[in-house]
């Protein structure tokens, strides 16, 4: 059994569809999630793992000066065999990254090798692509700059609108995500 932490900033819906697969589904008896961290106290995302009965932990990145010394020290006490970013807003610096080298994971609404940052959908929509990718990636130092696990290509033709687009490509994270987490923590 791994142990894995899942780091968030927002709603939650990936962790939300990873703790269902360890309880339930593909990531049952192969991973145990022994924290949701947060660097934000309000995330959303921290009520609904309360809900599902996960621990949760948050250090506040925009009222402590040293926050990624606190976090770093925080993940080393942990010792997780992964550290899972699902909507994580922020970059995480080179100590983190070295000393977990390879274990840390990302998932990136687009092709890393065409756009990276924020607003993923947004981008595909607004350059009218047909098509568009979704990446899971080992994290390095850089901004979705790291080694690419796997890609999933997601059709919006007939997405009229962005959130159409959002709304499918989020469905689709939910299932592949955990795929890949499946086929590295094995
Ligand atoms: C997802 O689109 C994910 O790919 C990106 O941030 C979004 C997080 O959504 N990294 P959620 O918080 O998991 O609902």
């Amino acid at each position: 059994m791994k142990k894995v932490v899942i780091l968030i900033s927002g709603r939650g819906s990936n962790m939300k569809a990873i703790a269902e697969n360890v309880q339930t589904g593909n990531l049952q008896n192969h991973c145990e999630i022994i924290e949701i961290f947060s660097n934000k106290f309000n995330a959303e995302g921290l009520k609904l793992a309360t809900k599902m009965g996960l621990k949760t932990f948050s250090i506040a990145s925009r009222k402590q000066k040293n926050y990624n010394e606190l976090l770093f020290e925080h993940l080393k006490k942990l010792a997780p065999d992964f550290i899972i970013l699902a909507g994580y807003m922020k970059i995480l610096n080179a100590k983190i990254v070295k000393h977990f080298n390879r274990k840390i994971i990302n998932i990136h609404p687009a092709d890393t090798n065409l756009h990276q940052g924020l607003n993923g959908y947004k981008w595909a929509f607004e350059n009218k692509m047909s098509k568009t990718k979704i990446t899971v990636h080992f994290v390095d130092e850089g901004l979705d700059s790291g080694e690419i696990i796997d890609q999933i290509e997601v059709d919006i033709s007939n997405c009229q609108t962005l959130l159409e687009v959002e709304q499918k490509g989020l469905k689709i994270e939910h299932k592949f995500y955990s795929e890949c987490l499946l086929k590295i923590i094995e």
